[in-house]
């Protein structure tokens, strides 16, 4: 690894965050603060945003350009989080984007880095091209599966049930939300990073019955693994994400049995650490996993049914 020192922008710099009540978004806003930099979020629910008081809130979502171009206008940079499963209406999202700030960082997907196509990249694949057509500074994050995809097992695991798998010997390579945010904030300061694509993946190789037992650890309890019915999990992920990326979701883990996720070392390379384990992520989100009170019950209740609206991702 180089052992020059890295450029970094020499001023405070404004940056619009989409996403930033989510995961990655939460933990980049976070950084940029740390590091005296200006944040701006945009979110549908300004007043339940829960973020620190410096940040300046705006309403809206990535969908709404109107809304978009207003959170942007004279901020330097921003990071970006089409969330959904198609890029619909993303070109004048981004075009709305573009006409404020120099510089775009967008959460993509790992599959890409390796000229991947067809329906899983599509959304992914279609946000690149209209990030690319404006024409502005780009980055683009491709992220593997995250750690936190796990969080959908946490109702089961609680109850003290089976956790059914279509593929329990799938291996991916999942990547800790702190790693990505991190990497987020220094391609969004550090001008080196513009015009780059990188792969951002955990540090290891481990199949979902290894994370499920990673969980149990960290839990205090077994977690144990079946073998699912593929029709049953058909049903299920059609539910979640309709037929097409359904079906390419559970035919790109059956591939993972025999093709591992890569691992990739951008995460170190860029932020001067290796990628954080499974297993820390585990540690970190061990009371995610744990019974819950009854505030968490109702507060749960109510971010269910805001799920239930929301599309799932991969
Ligand atoms: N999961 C994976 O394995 C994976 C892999 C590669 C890439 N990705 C990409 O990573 C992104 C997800 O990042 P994340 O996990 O940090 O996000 P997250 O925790 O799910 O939060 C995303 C935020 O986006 C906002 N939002 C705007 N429109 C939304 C909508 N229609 N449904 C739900 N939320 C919406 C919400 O904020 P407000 O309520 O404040 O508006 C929410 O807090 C997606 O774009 C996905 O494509 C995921």
């Amino acid at each position: 690894m180089s052992t020059a020192p890295i450029e970094t922008t020499t001023r405070p710099l404004t940056v619009l965050v989409t996403g930033a009540t989510g995961k990655v978004g939460r933990n980049l806003v976070r950084h940029l603060l740390e590091n005296g930099h200006h944040v701006r979020a945009l979110t549908r629910r300004p007043d339940t945003a829960g973020l620190p008081a410096e940040v300046d809130l705006r309403p809206g979502d990535p969908t709404q350009p109107d809304a978009v171009a207003e959170a942007a206008r004279g901020a330097d940079a921003a990071f970006w989080n089409w969330m959904g499963f198609n890029g619909a209406g993303a070109s004048t999202s981004v075009g709305a984007l573009a006409s404020e700030v120099a510089h775009v960082v967008y959460l993509s997907a790992a599959q890409l880095q390796h000229g991947t196509r067809g329906v899983m990249p599509g959304v992914w694949a279609d946000v690149e091209e209209a990030i690319k057509a404006t024409g502005k500074d780009r980055t683009f994050l491709r992220a593997g599966g995250f750690a936190a995809n796990t969080l959908g097992w946490a109702e089961a695991i609680r109850a003290g049930d089976p956790l059914l798998m279509p593929y329990p010997e799938a291996v991916r390579s999942s990547v800790h939300e702190a790693d990505i945010a991190e990497v987020a904030w220094r391609c969004l300061v550090e001008p080196l990073h513009r015009g780059r694509a990188y792969e951002i993946t955990g540090p290891e190789q481990l199949t979902q019955r290894q994370e499920a037992e990673a969980i149990g650890e960290a839990v205090g309890h077994p977690v144990t693994v079946r073998q699912q019915d593929i029709d049953e999990a058909r049903a299920q992920y059609t539910a979640w994400s309709g037929r097409d990326f359904a079906e390419a979701t559970l035919g790109y883990y059956a591939t993972l049995v025999a093709d591992p996720e890569r691992v990739s070392d951008d995460v170190e390379h860029i932020t001067g650490h290796p990628a954080r384990l499974f297993t820390q992520w585990a540690t970190d989100h061990r009371e995610d996993f744990a019974p819950l009170g009854t505030a968490q019950e109702a507060r749960r209740a109510s971010d269910h049914a805001g799920a239930l609206r929301a599309p799932r991702r991969l």
